[in-house]
């Protein structure tokens, strides 16, 4: 079995979605003898924006591109060979500015590629890459669950990026209200690690 393990948050010490991505893989690995694990850190190694070159590389054959479409599609496909080989997915995303990470959202933008891991249809588009399950670890300053839920671009959009490729057995251990204090700071750390426990125990 193997498990994708993405950590997208710039800061390495203190970091609280590295920190709870990390228990949520040992505590898998604990229980999966067999788990293969691959760590890509967005942050430290960012893949870059969507560019002409790497979007024309997606559609064209590796004797028609130039060498700066070569260098894009090396990049995207080893990220498209990870996502798609893997069983599980472990996701460490910190809402940034309401929603996600800009070097989460670039891995996003390699792996959604119609014709790989999605299509359209009359009907509509269809996901071809389900069957994986999903950890997301979201982690934020303020408390989106309740009144300010219309400002959270974060969760749900996870949760569609990831639907629109057929993904849809996503569990989401949330850590919020991390800027309040240090007591809501540690309630909500606490409150994400018995989560991961009761998913382990599930
Ligand atoms: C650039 C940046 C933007 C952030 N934007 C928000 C935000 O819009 N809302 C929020 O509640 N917290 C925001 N935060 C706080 C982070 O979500 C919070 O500190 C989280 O724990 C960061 O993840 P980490 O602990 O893994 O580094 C922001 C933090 C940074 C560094």
């Amino acid at each position: 079995m193997k498990l994708l393990h993405l950590d997208s948050g710039l800061f390495e010490s203190q970091s609280i979605t590295r920190k709870l991505t990390t228990q949520i893989v040992q505590r898998l690995q604990h229980d999966h003898a067999d788990l293969e694990v691959t760590h890509r850190d967005l942050a430290a190694s960012a893949p870059g924006h969507l560019s002409a070159d790497a979007l024309i590389a997606m559609g064209q054959p590796a004797d028609q591109q130039t060498p700066a479409q070569q260098a894009e599609a090396a990049v995207t496909d080893t990220l498209l060979a990870e996502f798609l080989a893997a069983d599980i997915l472990v996701i460490g995303a910190p809402m940034y500015n309401f929603s996600i990470p800009s070097q989460l959202k670039a891995w996003f933008d390699r792996v959604l590629q119609a014709g790989k891991t999605f299509r359209y249809t009359a009907e509509g588009p269809v996901g071809l890459a389900g069957g994986k399950r999903v950890y997301i670890v979201s982690a934020r300053g303020g408390v989106y669950s309740t009144n300010l839920s219309a400002l959270d671009f974060q969760e749900d959009y996870l949760r569609t990026l990831l639907g629109f490729v057929g993904i849809t057995d996503v569990s989401i251990i949330r850590a919020e209200g991390l800027a309040i204090g240090e007591e809501a700071r540690n309630q909500a750390l606490a409150s994400a690690e018995g989560a991961i426990q009761d998913l382990a125990a599930a």
